[in-house]
This record gives structure tokens, C-alpha cells and sequence, in this order.
């Protein structure tokens, strides 16, 4: 049983400052998979500084990479790329909490003359593995589970390309394919109906694969052939739009608040909070538009004004999954409140998030709704500080620290610990920002 920390987070009169985020989440995950099985070295600045994408990493030198993270404060990791084949591990391959290593690193595995076993922590064993085991298998790897979730023994070997239109509209799923696409011989084709996030397919390119991609009426198609090599890349992963959310919700908590976040991701297929939270009322002006290897970065400047009501639905739900914790957190201090739909991948997450959602806000004395594919939770409330957990999941846990901004008395939030997930310093970053 790991030992729990408690946060206590108190009101604020408003929020005020700049951050530097760390590293995206999902964009170092692929570089750390992608160097591994590139040629030559890599070098990564302002890689992730959360646990998740460390175990992504432990995972590889498991795999027989060797990568190194410099202690200059940059958080550079370098990485001695392999080339396609790696070692088979000694030990079964720990992914933590991460399921972003599971299941894209299985696309990996999949391709691997040798058997792996995939484990992770109590969260990660509770969440479905179907998504990669059927394409996986149909590619011709021997997959066994525990029905249909981890631990995976993998094994692999050379793959027969697949036409894959997903059921599940999943980034994770969709990059897992594409990688295994690599030892494929010939050409695997993905389809998905709504779009996902593309950091597979930009990271790809930029190791050096040609891909073949197509925007569809709904979702996009991608055609990768097998057998290409990657080349080593010197890169600098953009901040972490996802971690910034919890900083933009909580200035749009505040009328007047003043932020400013430098070199943020500003992918257009995960930069739909930007809109949802101007539609509400905030005030962001981008600057210093940039490309890094194929994604984009840019400088915000946000002001806080009053703040309207929301819906999200359909493909705004798969755009801004990670978002709509902290959404539904300052929602009640929103005027017409935010009705969420389409969203039922939120209970298969670190924990059943529209489950924590409901019980966290009901604590705080919030009405609110509670429904299979997701939450409406009316405006203009009131909420109390209260006790709250975390349930061992990060984007809950910080979520939660920033509806405690604006309650009347402090909020105590339980496993906080949680929050190093994907972003260890955020309580500190969240307590500089705030004013009292
Ligand atoms: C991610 C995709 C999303 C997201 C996760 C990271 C990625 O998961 O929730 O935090 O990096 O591809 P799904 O693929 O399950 O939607």
C-alpha cells in the first residue's frame, strides 16, 4: 500500500503569473518509445516530469535501450536508439498507472521476436486491454490476459498488415497500431470515425516514416508501411496543454485574473479547451506561433472575465477527455453551469472519473447530475471546502484543487500523491499562482 499524502488547498481572491510547463504527456511518451526503436541518438528537452512517462522509459532500458536523463534542470533525456529489434526483458515491464505505455508500447512488443509481459498498478489492471488485443491479434501476435485487461503477455513476431476502422475512438489504440504498423509487411490502414489526437502520427514523421493521412468527413485515415527505419531526432517537447487546463480553468474561475503560459502545445487536435473556454468567456491571445518537428507551440496571455455555461458533446467529448475533469470542477461557479455528453470512456479511465466527479462535487455541497455517458451540473453555485479524494487519480486530484479556489472554507484532498502522475509540481505551481 503506497502512503497517501494530504493537500489542504485554501480560497483564493484571484490567480496571477506565468508558468513554464512540463513536457507533454502524451508527445513524450512517443518520443520515448520512438527513439528507443529509432538508429542513432536522440535528444529530448523538456521531457514529461511525470511518473507516467518515466515508466515508459523504464520499460525501454528494460527492452535493452540505454537513455540517460541529464541533471541540467531542462529535464534532457538522451537515448541510444536500438534500431527496430529489441531484448527480450528479464522481468515483466512495468507500466504503473501508465496506459498510454501499455497499450502503445504493445504496438512495439507486438513487432518482437520474443514474449513480454505487460503489468501495471491496481488502476491500470482494471482497464480494458480489447481495444489493442483484438487488431494486435488479428496482426498475429499471441496476446493472453485477464480478460481482456493487463497483465498482457505479448508475443511477437512479424505482423501481416491490417485494415483497422476503430470502434473506440482512442489515440492510444490508434499510435499502438501505427507502431506495430512498422513490422508489418506491407500496408496497415487505420480508420477512426471521430478525430483523435495525432501526436502518433506527426512523431512518426518526424523519426523519419512516410505516412499517408487523410481527414475524413468524421476522424481521418492513416497508411503506414511496413519495414521503414527511424532516424534519431534532437527535439524539444512543447508544455503540456492538458496540465496548463487546470491553470486556465482556475484564471476562468477568477474575472481579472491575469496568466501567462510560454511555449504551450498548441496542436489543433487537442486544443479545443482553448475554444470551449473562450465560448465561456476567457480572454486568450496567442503569441509567438510556432512548429517543432511537426507540432505546434505557442505563448498564451489570458484574462478572466465572467464565465458562461458550456455543453460538450460528441466529437468535443474525445477532444477534450482529459480536459472535462477540471471543466466539471468549476462548472458550479460558471453562470449557466456545463452539461457533458457522449463521454462514457471518462468511467475507463485512472478511475471512473464521472463517478469521482459526482461524489467529489456532492461533497462540496454542489448539485449535480449524474449520468451513464456524463454529468450536467447546473451554474450560479455555491460550494463549501470540503474532504475529498483523489482516487488515485491525477487529473481528479488537481481538477479538485482548483474548485477548492473558489468554495468557502479549505479543502482537504486525499492521495494527492496522485497528481505526480503527470505533473509533480503542480500544488507548488498552483499555491505561487494563487492570491489571497
Ligand atoms: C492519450 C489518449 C487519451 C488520453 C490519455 C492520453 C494519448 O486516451 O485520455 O491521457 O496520449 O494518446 P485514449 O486513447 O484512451 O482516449
Amino acid at each position: 500500500m503506497k502512503s497517501q499524502t494530504n493537500v489542504v488547498v485554501r480560497p483564493a481572491r484571484t490567480i496571477g503569473g506565468s508558468v513554464k510547463l512540463p513536457g507533454d504527456k502524451s508527445i513524450s511518451h512517443r518520443y520515448g518509445m520512438l527513439a528507443g526503436i529509432a538508429e542513432g541518438p536522440s535528444r529530448v528537452e523538456n521531457y514529461s516530469t511525470g511518473a507516467d512517462c518515466a515508466s515508459t522509459l523504464c520499460c525501454m532500458r528494460a527492452l535493452g535501450v540505454t537513455w540517460e536523463r541529464k541533471s541540467d534542470g531542462q529535464n534532457v533525456i538522451e537515448v541510444q536508439g536500438k534500431g527496430p529489434s529489441l531484448d527480450a526483458p528479464k522481468a515483466p515491464l512495468d507500466c504503473g498507472n501508465s496506459g498510454s505505455t501499455m497499450r502503445m508500447l504493445s504496438g512495439i512488443v507486438a513487432g518482437q521476436s520474443f514474449t513480454s509481459e505487460m503489468v501495471g498498478d491496481e488502476s491500470l489492471s482494471r482497464r480494458p486491454m480489447e481495444r489493442v488485443i483484438k487488431p494486435l491479434s488479428e496482426m498475429g501476435a499471441k496476446i493472453e490476459s485477464h480478460q481482456g485487461k493487463p497483465p498482457l503477455r505479448i508475443t511477437g513476431g512479424r505482423l501481416n498488415p491490417i485494415d483497422y476502422k476503430m470502434p473506440v475512438a482512442s489515440a492510444q489504440v490508434k499510435s499502438c497500431l501505427l507502431f506495430a504498423g512498422l513490422f508489418a509487411d506491407g500496408e496497415t490502414q487505420i480508420e477512426e470515425s471521430v478525430r483523435t489526437r495525432d501526436h502518433g502520427e506527426v512523431a512518426l514523421r518526424a523519426f523519419g516514416v512516410q505516412l499517408q493521412r487523410q481527414n475524413l468527413a468524421a476522424g481521418s485515415e492513416v497508411r503506414i508501411r511496413g519495414g521503414q527505419r527511424l532516424h534519431g531526432i534532437e527535439a524539444r517537447v512543447p508544455g503540456d496543454l492538458s496540465s496548463a487546463a487546470f491553470f486556465l480553468c482556475a484564471a476562468a474561475l477568477f474575472p481579472g485574473s491575469q496568466l501567462t503560459l510560454p511555449n504551450l502545445l498548441m496542436n489543433p487536435t487537442r486544443a479545443r479547451l482553448l475554444d470551449i473556454l473562450m465560448q465561456m468567456g476567457l480572454s486568450i491571445s496567442v503569441t509567438q506561433l510556432d512548429e517543432i518537428h511537426g507540432e505546434m507551440v505557442g505563448s498564451l496571455q489570458i484574462e478572466g472575465a465572467k464565465l458562461k455555461g458550456a455543453t460538450i458533446a460528441g466529437a468535443d467529448s474525445a477532444a477534450l477527455i482529459d480536459e472535462i475533469p477540471v471543466l466539471a470542477a468549476i462548472a458550479p461557479f460558471s453562470q449557466q453551469g456545463i452539461e457533458v455528453r457522449d463521454a462514457r470512456e471518462l468511467r475507463v479511465k485512472e478511475s471512473d472519473r464521472i463517478t469521482s466527479i459526482v461524489t467529489n462535487l456532492r461533497k462540496m455541497g454542489a448539485e449535480v447530475e449524474e449520468r451513464e455517458d456524463g454529468l450536467k451540473i447546473p451554474g450560479s453555485q455555491t460550494l463549501r471546502g470540503a474532504e475529498l479524494d483523489s482516487f488515485g487519480d491525477h487529473r481528479i486530484a488537481m481538477a479538485f484543487a482548483v474548485a477548492a479556489l473558489r468554495t468557502e472554507g479549505e479543502t482537504r484532498i486525499q492521495g494527492a500523491e496522485s497528481a505526480s502522475i503527470s505533473y509533480p509540481a503542480f500544488f507548488e505551481t498552483l499555491e505561487e499562482l494563487a492570491v489571497r
